[in-house]
């Protein structure tokens, strides 16, 4: 039996036992992961009325967001001061992202085959669990893995460099694997939020984020459809962060795109996902095991601005 707290379902004004169980069954876990749902979505897996959804939804974003809702200016920039930045393990990347990765945004990575896409995940899912002291925040990786691509050998090398016990880093990455994009949102709405209230995962990777849908949603025919779920996801994705303030880290194929007479390579998943996301981060190769990362999109980071690494047995380092 887990122990009572604060956000237990029950506490939500307007749910007794009955109702309480009901939710559970459907794999609502407490009153943060219910304030998550529209009331639409919760008439869909529950067989609740509208108006008996919406009410319990508000009592739960009440519960959860507490009734004063607004902030002063000067009581954000304190929080915002307050958020740890999660190192990526690289200074110079670092550096260009203005100290690590912030939480509740969504980073992008972009970039052709071989730039390197994978393995700042896999890095980045090492030093997650790093202590504050050493740019971490002492908590567990969610890496959704789309691609096959994960490998665990590749973590035990990461791990050692930076100090962990190899088998402990590998205990704390939970790998997802999905079929569709249905079984991803079903694994984000769910298992994900499981994941982070009761083991710790601090960051989410999604290794990559559109190779589902493109295989899925083929032909022009279906594009608006591709587009609508894939906003859907990453909508959901926010959701997350924001009440839980986790990380989160998305790769992305790249596409070709016609300019006058030459092509140009851009991140694939159109307005949507650049709408979507919060810093859009290029990788390029350069020479050899060089690879540039360039601020392609930030409301934060300035433009075009770039940093050199490389990738080796050890992960990803600085050039
Ligand atoms: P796609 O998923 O194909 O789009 O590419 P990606 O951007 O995810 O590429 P990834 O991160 O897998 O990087 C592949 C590069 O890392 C290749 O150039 C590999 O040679 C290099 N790499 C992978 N593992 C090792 C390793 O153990 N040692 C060294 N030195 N390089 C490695
Ligand atoms: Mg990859």
């Amino acid at each position: 039996m887990p122990h009572k707290d604060e956000f237990d379902l029950e506490n939500v004004d307007g749910i007794g036992p009955k109702t309480a169980q009901m939710l559970q069954s459907k794999g609502i876990i407490s009153a943060r992961h219910l304030a998550l749902f529209t009331p639409e979505e919760l008439v869909d897996i529950t067989d609740m009325t509208p108006d008996r959804a919406e009410k319990i939804l508000r009592s739960a974003r009440e519960l959860v967001f507490g009734s004063r809702r607004a902030l002063k200016g000067t009581e954000l920039l304190k929080l915002s001061q307050d958020v740890p930045r999660l190192t990526t393990g690289v200074k110079s990347i670092d550096k260009l992202l203005g100290g690590g990765l912030e939480p509740k945004a969504t980073y992008e990575f972009a970039g052709e085959f071989g730039t390197g896409k994978t393995q700042l995940c896999h890095q980045l899912a090492v030093t997650v669990q790093l202590p504050r002291e050493k740019g971490g925040v002492g908590g567990a990786c969610a890496y959704i893995d789309t691609e096959e691509a994960f490998s665990p050998s590749r973590i035990e090398a990461i791990a050692k460099r930076f100090g962990l016990d190899p088998q402990q880093a590998l205990d704390n990455i939970y790998v997802i694997k999905v079929v569709n994009a249905a079984d991803l949102e079903d694994r984000i709405k769910f298992d994900l939020v499981r994941l982070v209230e009761q083991n710790n995962v601090k960051l989410v990777i999604i290794d990559s984020i559109i190779a589902l849908y493109r295989a899925e949603f083929k032909g022009r025919e279906r594009l608006a459809e591709r587009q609508q779920r894939l906003n859907y996801i990453l909508d959901w994705l926010m959701r997350v962060a924001k009440v839980y303030g986790i990380y989160i880290v998305l790769t992305n194929q790249v596409i070709d795109v016609p300019l006058g007479y030459i092509e140009v390579k851009k991140p694939a998943g159109g307005n949507v996902l650049a709408h979507a996301v919060t810093h859009r981060l290029f990788l390029k190769k350069s020479r050899e095991d060089l690879r540039v990362m360039e601020v392609l999109d930030s409301p934060r980071l300035p433009f075009k601005a770039s940093a050199m690494f490389r990738i080796t047995d050890k992960g990803v380092e600085d050039a």
